[in-house]
């Protein structure tokens, strides 16, 4: 079941619409043309230009040599690619410092097309998201495993697993919401907390590493397709191309798995 008219280009608006619905969001990376217009096809509600570009399309071992020229340049060339699926883009490592840093640089990639930024943690981070909401800049707000913070967590780890990171996960998610985040990405969660996050919220969570409790779901194209990282592979990952036989089937196995609830299963999720 796809999540809207196939030829109604998604809006912000039309998110929590979704949630309300009780209708799955399907989200993919993407950071060139060719594959967004293969997303788009497919029926794939969100695309996102992920910082992920830094260690999937440039080979670092982390995403905060990323630059916003980078996922600006990345995000154009996606933009050319979609028509209906709405478009997130990265604010990169640092960008989104300041308020002030992040609305030039929430400027300059939705001149290049994005059509709402992202950018993670709280905390301070939650001034951010009110300026740039209070400016009509749509933000994806993104807790849980931060990439951005790994030198502060010494590793890519699951987050939120004691009693005392579950709480502050909790008053975070609500933090941002009221900030003015319009979507909610976890990353490496467990699914029992994502999902009483989730329905606590009234705008819809994506979950990666977050169990099938989450409003809709996003994979690194990289994952989906099955591509050796040169990282070790996080569980939450899933090969599609063999599944679907093709790249277009592949994104079609996906979007399919997260609409009937078939991913993330309990081996591709964190139980605690
Ligand atoms: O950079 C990225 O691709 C991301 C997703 C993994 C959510 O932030």
């Amino acid at each position: 079941m796809s999540t809207q008219a196939d030829s109604k280009p998604w809006t912000v608006p039309a998110l929590v619409e979704a949630k309300r619905a009780g209708r799955k969001l399907v989200m993919l990376t993407a950071y060139d043309a060719g594959f967004a217009r293969a997303m788009d096809a497919a029926g794939v509600d969100l695309v996102l230009v992920g910082d992920s570009l830094g260690m999937v399309v440039q080979g670092h071992d982390s995403t905060l040599p990323v630059t916003v020229a980078d996922i600006a340049y990345h995000t154009a060339a996606v933009a050319r690619g979609l028509k209906r699926a709405l478009l997130v883009a990265d604010l990169p490592f640092q960008s989104d410092a300041t308020p002030e840093r992040a609305l030039d640089a929430a400027i300059a990639l939705l001149q290049a097309g994005a059509e709402m930024v992202k950018l993670e943690g709280a905390g301070h981070k939650l001034e951010v998201i009110r300026f740039l909401a209070e400016r009509d800049i749509p933000v994806c707000a993104h807790l849980g495993l931060t990439p951005q913070s790994v030198l502060k967590f010494g590793g890519y780890k699951v987050q939120g697993r004691d009693a005392a990171a579950a709480a502050r996960l909790r008053a975070d998610a609500q933090a941002v919401a009221q900030a003015g985040a319009a979507l909610l990405v976890l990353e490496c969660v467990p699914s029992p907390l994502a999902a009483e996050v989730t329905a606590a919220l009234a705008i819809p969570t994506i979950g990666i590493g977050a169990g099938p409790g989450c409003d809709g779901q996003v994979l690194v194209l990289h994952d989906l397709l099955g591509l050796d990282s040169g990282h070790r592979r996080p569980r939450f990952v899933k090969d599609f191309l063999a599944q679907g036989g093709s790249v277009a089937g592949a994104i079609a196995a996906y979007a399919q798995a997260v609409r009937d609830g078939s991913f993330p299963d309990d081996a591709h999720s964190y139980a605690s």
